[in-house]
């Protein structure tokens, strides 16, 4: 392929090619038969600029554009002066979202954005996004669509017990009850993951994807959250410039939706010894249903059958060409961005709604156990 990308040819640009840049990139290779190229990237930090022009060459990508410096940017402001992209991925840290969303959004070229989770790290910050002229739903552009990085809803097990509780087999939802056990934070870059001020918090930063899928499930507002949590285990004998991190790595979290439905969250990083990471439990009146992740499996019953009723499926979708690192979901997230910018959509499927949600609710759960009370959501919205 030319320089000149074919006409039709969905152009990306990714901003911040660290571990989820690069996941980023490795996803939209795999989508390259849809009619999609990747044409540049933004990174002040050499290093991650190296391994991500590597991996491009490594794919004897078809595009050329990555082999010439010149479309690979220090920072997304020349990334987008450039006017080379349709889309822009954001995956930088957590606390530089606000500012580059706000940048993509006044740009006098507009992009379609996927920036990833949390939308940014405080609410007035997503409230600002959200409120912003080009996207508010009033004045909204055609050309412009925001997608926030929520990408738990396209696990295969996931989305199969969404589809059964939206399918309304279990009934109406009471209860959703979300275990994450897994590994400590990764190594990032300049370690911005070991600061509150940098990543929202524990909650706010991991966690918003669970608050999501509570969400969805229980099919309601959250009202208030009640939570306890601490720094116990990880982290304790790291120091960055004189400090020592500051972010819980366990914590219980209720929440309470506006329909009487509850959510709880259990959630520890220390805790590599268990065989998934991730065990949802939905339960409604008439049934309750389960998924495993990465085991893949789905469980649901109704109490009228009981337990030799119970049925037990292992969850894929053929759809998925690359695993990655999120068991297909990025993939998928990719895939159903790329329709809804084919077909014009209205709204994405994952809004900065959703994004602003999920992180009032990590926001509400921070400052709820450092109050020691409830917080409501109306107190961390207003
Ligand atoms: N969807 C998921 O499940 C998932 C998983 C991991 C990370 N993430 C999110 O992805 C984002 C990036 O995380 P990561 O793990 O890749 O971190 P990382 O530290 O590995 O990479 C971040 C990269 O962004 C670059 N960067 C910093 N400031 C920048 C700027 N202003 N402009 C351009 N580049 C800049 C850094 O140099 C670095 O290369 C975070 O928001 C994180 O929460 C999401």
């Amino acid at each position: 392929m030319s320089v000149m990308a074919a006409s039709n040819t969905v152009k990306y640009g990714i901003v911040g090619v660290g571990m989820m840049g690069r996941e980023h990139l490795i996803n939209l290779y795999h989508l390259r038969s849809e009619g999609v190229a990747v044409v540049a990237i933004a990174d002040p930090h050499l290093p991650s600029q190296k391994l991500a022009l590597d991996l491009a060459h490594s794919f004897n990508w078809p595009i050329k554009y990555l082999r010439k410096k010149v479309w690979c940017f220090e920072g997304h402001r020349e990334l987008l002066d450039s006017l080379l992209c349709d889309v822009v991925v954001v995956s930088t840290p957590n606390m530089t979202h606000y500012q580059i969303l706000m940048d993509i959004i006044n740009h006098r070229k507009p992009h379609h954005v996927l920036v990833e989770k949390p939308l940014c790290t405080t609410v007035a910050h997503c409230k600002e996004v959200g409120r912003s002229e080009v996207v508010n739903s009033a004045r909204k552009r055609q050309d412009m669509l925001v997608q926030v990085g929520l990408e738990y809803r396209y696990m295969p097990p996931v989305a199969k017990l969404i589809e059964i509780v939206k399918g309304g087999s279990l009934g109406q939802v009471k209860m959703v009850a979300i275990r994450e056990h897994r590994f400590p934070f990764l190594v990032k870059v300049n370690n911005w993951n070991r600061f509150n001020i940098n990543s929202g918090g524990t909650l706010v930063e991991k966690c918003c994807h669970f608050f999501d899928l509570m969400r969805l499930f229980a099919g309601a507002n959250p009202v208030r959250v009640m939570a306890s949590g601490a720094i116990d285990v990880n982290h304790k004998d790291e120091i960055y410039d004189g400090k020592v991190p500051d972010i819980i790595d366990n914590a219980y979290v209720i929440v309470e939706f506006d329909n009487g439905s509850r959510g709880m969250l259990d959630l520890c990083m220390f805790a590599e010894g268990t065989k998934n990471e991730q065990e949802i439990s939905v339960v409604g009146e008439i049934g309750k249903g389960e998924a495993f992740v990465p085991e893949s499996i789905v469980r649901f019953g109704t109490r009228v059958d009981g337990r030799n009723g119970v049925q037990t499926l292992k969850a894929e979708n053929d759809q998925i060409k690359y695993d990655g690192l999120h068991h297909g979901s990025s993939y998928l997230e990719h895939l159903h961005f790329l329709s809804a910018i084919r077909a014009k959509a209205k709204a994405p499927a994952v809004d900065l709604h959703d994004g602003l949600v999920s992180v009032a609710i990590g926001v509400a759960a921070q400052l709820s156990i450092e109050k020691g009370r409830f917080v409501t959501i109306e107190e961390v919205m207003n």
